[in-house]
């Protein structure tokens, strides 16, 4: 038995011992758990020197050229999947995007046979999405000692590139963490993504986070030390900077006992125009997506102004090149 510490979400010992190497630079990214205030703001600056207007080409470089990335999506992705593609290619890397669906896991193979077959074509980077909490930990417990693994989305428990995504968006728009106040409502109790983003905003000192679900989604409170956990969205949304809608995860959740008709949904805990006058002045809109227009959002609310949507998915893109350049550079000092 491991003597590690364990986590209150899993059980399983803590991912942030893996993932620094011995000269305390990122080898694994598999949670935001653990990492420095100055780690992350290096991420998000560097991420920010990979951003170009739109309308412009991209920028390139070629910090993974002759390196190979491998995407194995063992749950659904759009945003993650594609930007970690698009990010591997515009650093010069080779991508694999293993069809999970037609490899020989579909034939019984385990997950480390699978990974070791991958090592053994020369894969530097691991990009592993699963619906189990540890497996992205467990693989980065048995690859090659260069290699590296990046959680694409872990369960419920974590999803480091959306939250460092969540977190770059954040700063953009306003330019500071410690006097913002950030609402993020909905399923928070199946969602990897308002974990990940509550450790990076714990670790940024955010003025205030407050999290708001229906009883049915409520967190343990362990999950999210410092934050206020609440079913009233009209109360917390006063003096919001940031309101982040979810999409209740369906897939995580074993029975809908206690949970509202769509309806009442939308009533309640839906992220409105009416709802976001309460909120301060200059005030955003965030959700990770997928998104479920008139259920967690209002439709033209989520393409409106106020937006940062189609901005986060943008930086998606910057954020996973930063993480893939900072692995490969971490990993040429050793
Ligand atoms: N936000 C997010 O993880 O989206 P995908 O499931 O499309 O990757």
């Amino acid at each position: 038995m491991s003597a590690s510490p364990k986590t209150a979400a899993t059980g399983l010992p803590d991912a942030s011992e893996l993932q620094l190497d011995a000269n305390g630079r990122l080898r694994h990214l598999l949670t935001l758990k653990g990492l420095s205030r100055v780690g992350l703001t290096e991420l998000l600056d560097l991420a920010e020197s990979y951003l170009s207007p739109l309308h412009q080409p991209v920028i390139r470089s070629s910090a993974l050229r002759g390196r190979t990335v491998a995407n194995l999506f063992f749950e659904p992705s759009t945003r993650t999947r594609a930007s970690f593609e698009l990010a591997a290619k515009r650093l010069g890397a080779d991508v694999l995007n293993l069809d999970v669906n037609m490899s020989s896991r579909k034939k019984g193979e385990s997950v480390l046979d699978t990974i070791y077959s991958l090592q053994a074509m020369q894969i530097d980077v691991f990009v592993v999405r699963d619906a189990g909490a540890g497996v992205t930990s467990f693989i980065a417990r048995h690859v090659h000692d260069h290699v590296s693994v990046l959680n694409g989305g872990e369960a419920h428990i974590s999803h480091p590139t959306q939250g460092l995504l969540d977190l770059l968006t954040m700063r953009q728009a306003k330019g500071r963490f410690e006097d913002l106040k950030v609402v993020i409502v909905g399923d928070i109790a199946h969602s990897r993504v308002a974990r990940s983003a509550a450790e990076g905003l714990n670790t940024l000192a955010v003025g205030e986070l407050c999290l708001v679900s229906p009883d049915a989604f409520a967190p343990s409170p362990a999950d999210f030390p410092g934050a206020t956990l609440t079913n009233d969205l009209d109360a917390a949304m006063r003096g919001a900077d940031v309101v982040m809608a979810l999409r209740i995860q369906r897939e995580r959740i074993g029975s809908y006992e206690g949970i509202p008709s769509i309806d009442e949904y939308y009533a309640r805990f839906g992220v409105t125009h009416e709802r976001m006058k309460r909120a301060a002045k200059g005030a955003i809109v965030m959700h990770p997506g997928p998104m479920n227009r008139g259920i967690e959002i209002e439709s033209s609310l989520a393409d409106g102004p106020q937006s940062r949507i189609t901005r986060q998915v943008t930086n998606g893109v910057a954020v996973r090149m930063a993480v893939l350049a900072s692995v490969m550079a971490a990993r040429e000092q050793r």
